[in-house]
């Protein structure tokens, strides 16, 4: 683990920078086009956005004006919520293709399951939805395909398609490790990737943390992302500020120790964004 271009190889060979660049709270336009430009420009190779976010545009602005080669990069985003189902997320594909102006997407992940508490029929709309994006995989405009908040149940219900999820987006960060859903991802050739890896920011504030940090002379946000690297997810730290795009980025010049790890592994809860998957009622 030597940068921010390292990767991992999901489940059909192809390749995931073990980095990411988190955008969500990220508003369009210039805001969100400079901060991936400077991401770029600081070697992050692994963009991160969703249709849910209102920042496509801006996001794939930052990509063309970065003038980064495209096979260089990673760019991910999402299907959201009120586009389940086939035609739906064909359509919602188009806009958000529209929208970023990319020939591809390395990745396009369903965003929240639909639930066996919104829905009675749950698991028929995440296949009709899967089913949809299958299509779009073979026909290469996504390079790959995943999940996001999903939980072992709805996971375990695609496992059987043609074609499995490369990836699980989940909230991760300490004290919020969702040991169960990561065990059952890496049993299956799963990637897991870490929303809001800083807790929104709520990690940073943690006296513990801070003060682990210290011993490497880095803060509690690096110690985060770090934490995540050697636990073998993939974080997506967000920000819009140049500095501390620069400061998530300088996590390859020191290592956690068994000890602090296994440590950091058993902090308990202590704050979270509360979403479950199957209590969400958008
Ligand atoms: P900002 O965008 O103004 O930098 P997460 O990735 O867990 O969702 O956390 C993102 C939040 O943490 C945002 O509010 C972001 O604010 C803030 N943030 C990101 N990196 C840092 C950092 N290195 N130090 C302090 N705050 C940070």
């Amino acid at each position: 683990m030597k940068n921010l271009s390292d990767t991992f190889i999901l489940n059909n060979g192809y390749k995931i920078p073990r980095v990411g660049f988190g955008t969500w709270q990220t508003p369009d336009g210039d805001v969100a086009a400079n901060a991936v430009k400077k991401a770029i420009e600081i070697g992050y190779r692994h963009i991160d956005t969703a249709a849910a976010y209102g920042n496509e545009k801006g996001v794939g602005l930052g990509i063309i004006e970065s003038g980064i080669d495209r096979d260089k990069l990673f760019v991910t985003s999402k299907v959201w919520n009120t586009e389940r189902g086939y035609d739906k997320t064909m359509r919602a594909f188009e806009k958000t293709f529209s929208d970023i102006q990319l020939d591809y997407l390395d990745l396009y992940l369903i965003h929240w399951p639909a639930s066996p508490a919104q829905f009675s029929d749950w698991e028929k709309i995440n296949l009709e939805t899967w089913k949809a994006m299958t299509e779009l995989y073979k026909s290469g405009l996504i390079k790959a395909m995943g999940v996001s908040n999903f939980k072992l149940r709805h996971l375990a219900a695609l496992m059987e398609t043609e074609i499995a999820p490369m990836v699980n987006q989940i909230e991760f960060h300490p004290g919020q490790m969702q040991t169960e859903i990561v065990a059952y991802c890496r049993e299956n050739n799963i990637v897991i990737e870490a929303w809001s890896p800083l807790g929104t920011g709520r990690m940073l504030k943690n006296q513990t943390l801070k003060e682990t940090a210290a011993k490497y002379n880095k803060t509690a946000a690096q110690l985060c992302i770090r934490w995540c690297l050697q636990n073998d997810i993939v974080p997506l730290p967000k920000s819009v500020n140049p500095s501390r795009i620069e400061e998530n980025a300088e996590v390859f010049d020191f290592s956690i120790s068994k000890e602090d790890m296994d440590a950091i592994n058993s902090m308990q809860y202590f704050g979270g964004s509360g979403l479950d998957a199957d209590k969400i009622d958008f």
